[in-house]
């Protein structure tokens, strides 16, 4: 992989360089199981500040803190029974709980865009979780892509958004998951705030009930649900048109499952997120399948109709976001 000289480039034997990179301030790009994140010092708000440039991201949208585990989690946000109940199911792994900043808060403002809530995640990846027990800290991470990109699932596609902006990569390989985490604010009754990798079905089961819909809240007139949620996100380059049929003349073709619609023999382009209609195996391929269509020049994508249960729900989600009209 070509990378800018000024951005290196760490593999998993090196959890003590990253780590060290992010006490003088640097910027990391690691491995999640989810997607790639661009990693800072959580109490530094130079390297924060930082990290928002590289990113080109507007700064009143907070970030996710990352920690190693629960213990460390509390020293960060106060739980109480039913954010104790879904961290104890799913930590470590791809849910994020928005919760109430604990006294002492070293979470620094900038990265929680002035809230008095804060969003934490335990991730799952070794590598991740390496880096973080080296560091000892909370490390805050946005996806590692330029704002309103794709996100990244393979370290070629950070260093295409961000080689020469940032100071490290650690290369973990494909990640597993391939879209972000659930978030659930837990500041009241627990509000879904973003579809992602733990299945909402899941959630709900463990609750013991169902999830409030962000929308409801925010119609309620409650406070800003998810002030990163902007319509158009996750945007390739090319025109994105979802619940395709058939495939019209000039358009590539997104497809799912073996049954491909009329016109695809003539697409530009096909990529199939899983041809054995495998929802976890598409949400993995996603964003790697929307970089490859834009690389190879498409103009148009046609999206086949995908599930909306267990992992569907988040790759509708972001599919909705990359079809929106852009700003
Ligand atoms: O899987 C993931 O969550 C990845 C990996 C790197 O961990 N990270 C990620 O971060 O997707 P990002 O910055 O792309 O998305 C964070 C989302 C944003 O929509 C933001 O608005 C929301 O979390 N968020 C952060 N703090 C919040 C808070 N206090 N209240 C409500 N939403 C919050
Ligand atoms: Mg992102």
């Amino acid at each position: 992989m070509m990378l800018d000289p000024t951005t290196i480039l760490l593999t998993a034997e090196d959890a003590q360089t990253a780590a060290q990179t992010l006490h003088r301030g640097g910027l990391v790009a690691f491995p999640t199981e989810t997607v790639y994140g661009l990693g800072a010092d959580a109490s530094n708000a130079d390297a924060v500040a930082r990290l928002y440039a590289a990113k080109g991201r507007p700064s009143f949208n907070p970030l996710i803190a990352h920690v190693a585990d629960l213990n460390a989690a509390r020293t960060i946000a106060r739980f109480d029974d039913v954010a104790l109940r879904l961290a104890e199911a799913f930590w470590p792994g791809p849910l994020t709980l928005v919760l109430p900043k604990a006294e002492n808060c070293p979470v620094c403002d900038l990265a929680t865009a002035g809230l008095d809530s804060v969003a934490l995640r335990v991730p799952a990846h070794p590598i991740a979780q390496s880096m973080l027990r080296a560091f000892g800290g909370a490390v805050v991470a946005p996806s590692a892509n330029r704002s309103g990109h794709v996100s990244p699932t393979t370290a070629a596609h950070v260093a295409a958004d961000l080689s020469g902006r940032i100071d490290a990569i650690v290369d973990g390989g494909p990640v597993i998951v391939g879209v972000e985490s659930t978030i659930v604010g837990c500041l009241g009754s627990p509000v879904l705030l973003r579809p992602g990798g733990v299945p909402r079905e899941a959630i709900e089961r463990v609750l013991g009930r169902a999830l409030i819909a962000a929308a409801t809240v925010a119609d309620a007139g409650h406070a800003p649900v998810a002030p990163g949620m902007l319509a158009s996100h996750y945007a390739p380059h090319a025109n994105v048109r979802l619940g395709a049929t058939r495939i019209e003349q000039g358009e590539a073709l997104l497809a799912f499952g073996s049954d491909l619609p009329p016109g695809s023999e003539a697409a530009v382009a096909v990529r199939n997120l899983s041809p054995r209609g495998d929802l976890a195996e598409a949400a993995a391929h996603l964003f790697g399948a929307l970089r490859e269509l834009d690389a190879a020049g498409v103009r148009a994508i046609a999206v086949m109709p995908i599930p909306t249960h267990g992992l569907g729900e988040a790759i509708n989600d972001r599919l909705r976001r990359a079809a929106a009209p852009r700003p």
